[in-house]
């Protein structure tokens, strides 16, 4: 009997340890997973480049260089910002051709809410898709194609293309949203933070002391002096406000600084920040994430929200929406009168 005792608890006690080992595990995942994400966010390791980077900007790293020669290939005949036209915010929406699905998501939704244009340079076949924008900018009149190739080392010119054209056919704009086709932007959101920050000159989501840790990064256009892997702070591209005096400012600024790959770095730290000494404002309701917890209408915490396919954009929308809904004879009037910033600045103030 007592001889059996140990042996027959042994037995026991191992599928037991299992049974209570699966939910622990469970749990420390549980716990361990924010300080994980917020890792992976501050480390900056999810806006890693793909590693194929060319080495094209060794060629000439002079900004100027590349804004002379880029033409305009496609342009909204009539700009959003016209004679008469107020234009509190035009909002600048990096994408390439072939993201039609996100583009028709942003049109159905936050785009019907201010002057939105969707940028973008030559990614495949040149003349077949030309085509296919002019058929695409005659139905809704919101494409800007510029003659570059529209690849991922190139995305500080789309940005400096982006500020040039608002500079010549936008000067009245008081902010400039440059931000994605995968974002989720809440006009009404978005009118209150501009409404909190109307003098800063770059208001966005500050990533602190990210490590660029990337060879292929830094090789490319940098060969011979070392960059620093740590960059102090930077606003994230997935969306930031420029306001509009300052964006010929910040411009001019670039044209001494030797291009970088990421936009964001390039713009907001390096020209801005580094060079021209402009203080940027963190703002985290411009976030580059999305929410992982979707209960409850959080989108609406936030002026812009990043990474959603078309459906969530949808699905996000259709919950402001309904939040909204109160205020749907004021939308519907908005609508009418296509922007309406002033009815935001009534509801934000509300
Ligand atoms: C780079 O661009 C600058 C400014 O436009 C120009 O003066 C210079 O000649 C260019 N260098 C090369 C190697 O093309
Ligand atoms: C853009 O990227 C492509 C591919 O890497 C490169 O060949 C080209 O020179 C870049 N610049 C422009 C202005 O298209
Ligand atoms: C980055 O630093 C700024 C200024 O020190 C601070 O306001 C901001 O909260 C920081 N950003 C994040 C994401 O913590």
């Amino acid at each position: 009997m007592l001889l059996h005792q140990p042996i027959y608890s042994a037995t026991v006690a191992g599928p037991r340890r299992y049974v209570l080992l699966l939910p622990t595990l469970l749990l420390l995942l549980l716990v361990l997973w924010p300080p994980l994400w917020w890792y992976v966010v501050r480390s900056g390791y999810a806006l890693l480049p793909p590693p194929e980077l060319s080495r094209h900007y060794v060629v000439n790293r002079s900004l100027q260089d590349y804004l002379d020669k880029i033409g305009i290939l496609l342009e909204p005949k009539e700009s959003p910002c016209g004679p008469g036209k107020d234009a509190p915010i035009i909002i600048m929406v990096s994408t390439t051709a072939p993201r039609t699905g996100q583009r028709t998501a942003v049109r159905e939704t936050w785009g019907l809410y201010q002057p939105t244009l969707f940028v973008m340079g030559i990614y495949g076949d040149r003349d077949k898709q030309l085509a296919e924008n002019i058929r695409e900018a005659e139905e809704y009149h919101d494409l800007l194609v510029f003659d570059f190739r529209d690849q991922k080392e190139n995305q500080t010119l789309k940005t400096a293309l982006m500020m040039k054209y608002t500079l010549l056919r936008c000067p009245i704009a008081h902010f400039m949203l440059k931000t994605q086709d995968n974002a989720m932007v809440n006009p009404w959101m978005l009118n209150k933070v501009i409404w909190q920050h109307l003098d800063r000159p770059l208001v966005g989501y500050a990533l602190n002391d990210t490590h660029l840790l990337r060879d292929e990064y830094r090789k490319g256009y940098n060969a011979g002096k070392r960059y620093d892997d740590e960059m102090p702070t930077y606003l994230s591209g997935a969306g930031y406000l420029i306001k509009g005096e300052y964006i010929e400012h910040i411009l001019r600024g670039a044209l001494h600084v030797p291009i970088v790959h990421l936009e964001d770095v390039y713009f907001t730290y390096l020209v801005a920040h580094k060079h021209l000494g402009l203080v940027l404002t963190h703002d985290s309701r411009l976030s580059p994430f999305k929410p992982w917890w979707k209960a409850g209408c959080v989108y609406w915490n936030f002026a812009s929200l990043h990474g959603l396919t078309p459906a969530e954009i949808y699905h996000a929308w259709s919950c402001i929406e309904t939040l909204i809904s109160k205020y749907k004879t004021i939308a519907g009037v908005c609508q009418y009168f296509n922007y309406c910033f002033g009815w935001f600045m009534a509801l934000a103030v509300y």
